[in-house]
């Protein structure tokens, strides 16, 4: 099935690379335009790069080679006027907004500073809410916001042990859901849908590091990506060591097309059997 989403725009949050690239490509091979938002810069308590310059340069080649229009507008999503400023001209420039998927995100894992924690809720959590806030005046009804959690996050034990940055990432994400959940009620009369991805380890620039070769493999001096597969494989239930980005795009774009019109305040996780295992709760007896 393609074209579910002919006619419909959507304004993805760090779309230069990793999941916000692939969820770029997957809605426009449906046949959605983009708005695409990405940081120009860094944030001094993110231990890895962020995106480049270039690599939304790469994003906008892909979408365009699928025949869809895309337009970036570099913005941080801490910055709610700004933000509001990018999705204002989006707007103009493809007439409509219909999907919002509020992606962008960072990891201070490792940093045990105040402003590592305040860093990632800046960005993980307000970002969030700025992104919705931003989008909100151009949503027509039956429209889909999708935000971005994390299955870590919400397992007590992991990235909450990460110093105050891991905690700020915990503390951000399981706000996301909540956040979803209580958002997917505000929306409902208006029939737009606010649903939650929980993606588990995904090979993003995020996760495919230098500081995440060292932190899952503290052992070796000089740990490779190579080193650090076995110490993922061997967390995850299913054997699995990280998705592919273009795997949640698949759950994302399930919540944006019309099959799931009526399906709100979800929290679907992706998770290779991270959650499931650890606990009944929810199942009926
Ligand atoms: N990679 C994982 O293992 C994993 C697991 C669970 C959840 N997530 C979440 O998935 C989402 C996407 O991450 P990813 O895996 O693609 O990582 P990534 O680092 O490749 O992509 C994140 C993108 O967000 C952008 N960004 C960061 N701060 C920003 C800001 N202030 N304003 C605008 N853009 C900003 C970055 O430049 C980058 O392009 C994030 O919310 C992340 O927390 C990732």
């Amino acid at each position: 099935m393609s074209g579910r989403l002919t006619g419909k725009v959507a304004l993805i949050t760090g779309a230069a690379r990793g999941q916000g690239r692939t969820h770029a490509v997957r809605l426009a091979r449906e046949g959605a335009d983009i708005i695409a938002v990405d940081l120009p810069g860094a944030i001094d308590t993110v231990p890895y790069p962020l995106a480049t310059k270039d690599d939304l340069e790469e994003t906008v080649r892909q979408v365009e080679a699928l025949g869809r229009r895309i337009v970036t507008h570099p913005a941080d999503v801490r910055v709610l006027a700004d933000l509001r400023a990018a999705v204002d001209a989006g707007v103009t420039e493809l007439g409509r907004l219909d999907i919002v998927v509020a992606n962008a995100g960072i990891l201070t894992m490792g940093t045990d500073t105040a402003k590592a924690f305040l860093d990632v809720v800046n960005v993980n959590l307000v970002g969030v809410l700025n992104t919705v806030t931003a989008a909100e005046p151009h949503l027509p009804d039956g429209s889909s916001i999708v935000l971005t959690g994390s299955t870590a996050a919400l397992l007590v034990g992991t990235v909450d042990r990460g110093g105050a940055g891991g905690l700020g990432y915990a503390h951000a994400k399981r706000q996301v859901a909540r956040l979803g959940h209580d958002l997917s009620r505000v929306f409902a009369s208006r029939r737009i849908r606010v649903n939650v991805v929980h993606p588990t380890n995904v090979r993003s620039g995020m996760m495919d590091n230098d500081f995440m070769y060292h932190a899952f493999r503290p052992d070796l001096p000089e740990p490779a990506r190579e080193d650090m597969i076995p110490a993922l494989v061997d967390k995850s239930p299913m054997g699995v060591p990280w998705l592919e980005p273009s795997e949640i795009s698949e759950a994302v774009l399930y919540f944006a097309c019309d099959e799931s019109r009526w399906v709100t305040g979800q929290q679907l996780k992706l998770d290779g059997g991270q959650l499931g295992p650890v606990s009944d709760a929810g199942v009926p007896a």
